[in-house]
Formats: structure tokens, sequence, C-alpha cells
């Protein structure tokens, strides 16, 4: 069976615009959460990809009438069915889990396949089960590859993660939303994407308050209607090109951001020697040369993102001495490390921390184990002497939109090719 790889000539410089695409980890809850209308929703600004395009299809999979025209959807979920989603496109991505609080929110009731997304190692999703519980809802979890989430009442309460996690927070909004009575939620995660969901929810009549801080009030409510919302731009994809542009940038124009979304990593790419400036919605990232070692941590929002972790690294073997990254969300998310070893990559992981020093990368075969790594080693196949060939591509289509001729625009020597498996 043939597989489409991208291959990399390293060393060209970047220079021009790139637009950046609605925000994938907001649009895949967002696109679950249309479920709880009773009227038709448009949403505008999703970025082109595919957990865009497997989560429209589990709409379908409903009766729910889903149009998707380049970048806007339409959905109509008046006819919908609450049917049990199949294991196989639920599997696909880690979000497909959203269904569970919207079909949850509107019919108290769901039967869904286990979530699968991106091997970061264990990825539980009891925050979640805990949240659903205490709004009244009973899990059987006596099968293997599938859930089933009843109650006979959502009635709202107070919630106190344990953990604070994104999903878990959307999640519990999504259902609170249409439950009865009151919902607090403790500890909630602050990010962006979370904030998103809240407006998107408020824009149908919902009345949640807070999103944003570590506490969201939600007062449930028994309809939802229809509305028109834009997703915000997407922070990890803008992350991800200025690590490209300050890998290989003349002058990258890396337009339609929130500057306030990733300032966690435009501060460790001046300490770094990054050039940036900073506009309104845009900024202007250039390379610099020679660059500083600095140490990384990753945490929760407003901390610097895990998901940048992976494409900064190897930004890490330009600079002139030893750096640390330290993982704090997901510690066996360094499945790149290896890859990047087989470029000359000086760079080992040991209990959730990568040490990464001096190296001068060249081509290699490396396999995009997920999405984000798969962005690490299109930054280092950039950086890279040589031809580098990146197998397992579906992850980065997952995330990133278009990206291939993106960077083809960008003056980067970058090509996909479809090879034997
Ligand atoms: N966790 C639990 N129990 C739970 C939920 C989470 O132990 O019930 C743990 C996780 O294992 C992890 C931590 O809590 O160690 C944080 O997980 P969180 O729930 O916040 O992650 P998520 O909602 O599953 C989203 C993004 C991820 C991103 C993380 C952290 C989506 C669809 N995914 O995942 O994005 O890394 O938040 O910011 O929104 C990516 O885009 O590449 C990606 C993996």
């Amino acid at each position: 069976m043939a597989q489409e790889v991208i291959k990399i000539k390293g060393g060209q410089t970047l220079k021009g615009k790139v637009e950046i695409s609605g925000a994938k980890n907001s649009s895949v809850a967002i696109i679950p959460a249309t479920i709880l209308a009773e009227e038709p929703v448009t949403l505008d600004g999703l970025p082109k990809i595919s957990d865009v395009e497997t989560l429209v299809s589990l709409l379908e999979d409903l009766n729910i009438k889903a149009e998707l025209d380049d970048t806007t959807l339409h959905v109509d979920p008046t006819e919908i069915q609450n049917a049990a989603l199949p294991n196989n496109k639920v599997e696909s991505l880690r979000a497909s889990y959203y269904m569970m609080g919207a079909l949850l929110g509107r019919f108290k009731k769901c039967v869904i396949g286990l979530p699968g997304g991106c091997p970061l190692g264990p990825r539980p999703i009891d925050q979640h089960i805990k949240g659903f519980k205490a709004l009244g809802a009973k899990i059987d979890e006596s099968s293997a590859t599938s859930m089933k989430i009843e109650a006979d009442r959502l009635v709202g309460a107070n919630i106190y993660l344990d953990i604070v996690s994104v999903g878990a927070t959307i999640n519990i909004m999504l259902a609170a939303s249409r439950a009865e009575g009151q919902t607090i939620i403790e500890n909630a995660a602050k990010e962006p994407e979370v904030v998103d969901v809240a407006n998107f929810l408020n824009s149908m009549g919902a009345r949640v308050t807070g999103a944003g801080t570590s506490s969201i009030k939600i007062v449930g409510v028994p309809h939802l209607h229809g509305s028109r919302h834009s997703i915000i731009p997407d922070r990890i994809e803008a992350g991800t090109y200025m690590c490209i542009a300050a890998a290989s940038g003349e002058q990258v124009v890396i337009d339609n951001i929130i500057p306030k979304h990733v300032e966690p990593l435009t501060v460790k790419l001046k300490e770094l020697g990054v050039n940036i400036d900073v506009g309104d919605d845009f900024m202007v990232v250039q390379r610099a040369h020679p660059y500083h070692s600095v140490d990384i941590k990753t945490l929760v929002y407003p901390g610097f993102a895990t998901d940048l972790q992976q494409p900064i690294t190897p930004l890490l073997f330009l600079a002139e001495g030893p750096s640390f990254v330290k993982e704090t969300i997901y510690p066996e998310r360094f499945k790149h490390v290896p890859e990047l070893q087989k470029m000359n990559g000086a760079i080992d992981a040991d209990l959730g921390t990568a040490t990464i020093k001096p190296s001068h990368l060249t081509g290699a075969e490396v396999y995009a184990s997920d999405l984000r790594a798969g962005a690490c080693l299109i930054v280092a196949g950039l950086i890279a002497e040589g031809e580098t060939t990146i197998y397992n591509v579906k992850h980065i289509y997952r995330g990133y939109t278009d990206i291939v001729n993106t960077l083809k625009k960008l003056g980067a020597d970058i090509w996909t090719e479809s090879v034997d498996a």
C-alpha cells in the first residue's frame, strides 16, 4: 500500500507571510457543541484539517445536516438522532470525547467509542467522568470498546477538578449548559480555547461566566438557539510558524494571531535571541545567530504550552550551550527524541526532561509519531543539511492547514511523495 511522505531539503531561507487558521483545539470542541442547539448554527474560520472533517462526519452519523464550505461550517441539528457513535472514527481523534458532554447535555444519554488521539503516554478521562457523575450521570464501562453514559436528570453541581484539564473543563461546561441549576467548576483550565467554547455557548443562549479563570460558573438553560461564531486563531499553529521562522526565516510575517496567546513562546524565543516584532494581530519573526541556550518547562496556560515544546526543540541545537526541556503535562511526550538523534541531534530524554546540546543536524528518514512531533521534524528538516523524509504524516495533517504548500510559498524546498509503505 502506498503512503504519502513529506520530503524537505534543508537550508533554504524563508520569507513572506503566513495566515494563521482558526484554532484546532477550539474547533474540535465547538463542532460537537453545535449538538446542544435546537436551531442551525454557522461556524466561521475553521482550520482545513482532517480532525475537522472527522468531526463533521460524526455529526452526519447523528443525522445532522453539516455542510463544510471552505472554512465555514453550516450545521442544522433539527433532525438529530442520538445514534451510537462508531468506534473507528471516534478512535481517530482525542477530541471525539466532546461528543459525550454534548450528547449528554442534549439527550441525557450517549453511547460512544473510546477516544484515541496522539500517543503521548497515559491520557485518562477520569476527570471528565467525575464531572458527568457529579451532574447525575451513570457510566457503564463494561464494554472494552465503548462507553454508555446516562442520566435521569442532569443537575448542576460544584465540581473540583483534581487536575487542571482542558478537556474535562470543556466537557463539563457542555453538559452543564443544559443541566438544571448551577454548576461551578473549580480548578478549571484557563486556556483560550476554553474561553472560545464558553463564548460560543453564550452566543447560543447559555449562561457561562468566569471562563479564563480557575472558577467557571454555568447556569443551565432548557434550550439553546442558533448562532454564528468565528473561531479564534490557532496559537499552536502560530507558535509552530514562529519556530519555523526562528529556524530559517529572513523575515516571516505571521498574520491573524492574538499575540497575548503566544506570549510564553515569544518571551522564550526572545531569550534565545530571535528577532520578533509584535503588532496588534501579527508579528514579524527573523532568525538570528548565534542563539543562547534556554530552559523550558511546560505548564498549563498561561505557562509554556506542552504543544510547543516539540516544535521549539530543534532551535535548541542552534544554541551555544546545552538547553533543557522539562515536560510536566505529558512526561512521555518525547517520541521525537530518537528521530532527532537519527538527524545527528545530540538530544536525550530521561525522567520527563530532554537535554539538547549544540549539533549540526543532517537529513534522515524519520517517523512522525504524533502531531507536534511531526511539526518538530519539519522544523528540524528545514534546518538540516541534506534531505529529510518524514513518514506517518497523517498526524501532521490532523492539525496543520496545508502546511506543505504554505512552506513552499515561503521558499522552503519541501514536497510530498507517494512511497511504498
Ligand atoms: N488528565 C487526567 N485525567 C483527565 C484529563 C486529563 O489525568 O480526566 C491529565 C492528562 O493525562 C494530562 C493532563 O491531565 O497529563 C492535561 O490534560 P488535558 O485534559 O488538559 O488535555 P486534553 O484536553 O486531553 C488538550 C489538547 C492537547 C493539549 C492539552 C494540554 C485538545 C483536543 N487537545 O488535551 O492538544 O496538549 O490539552 O494543553 O484540545 C495537540 O493539539 O497536539 C494536543 C495534544
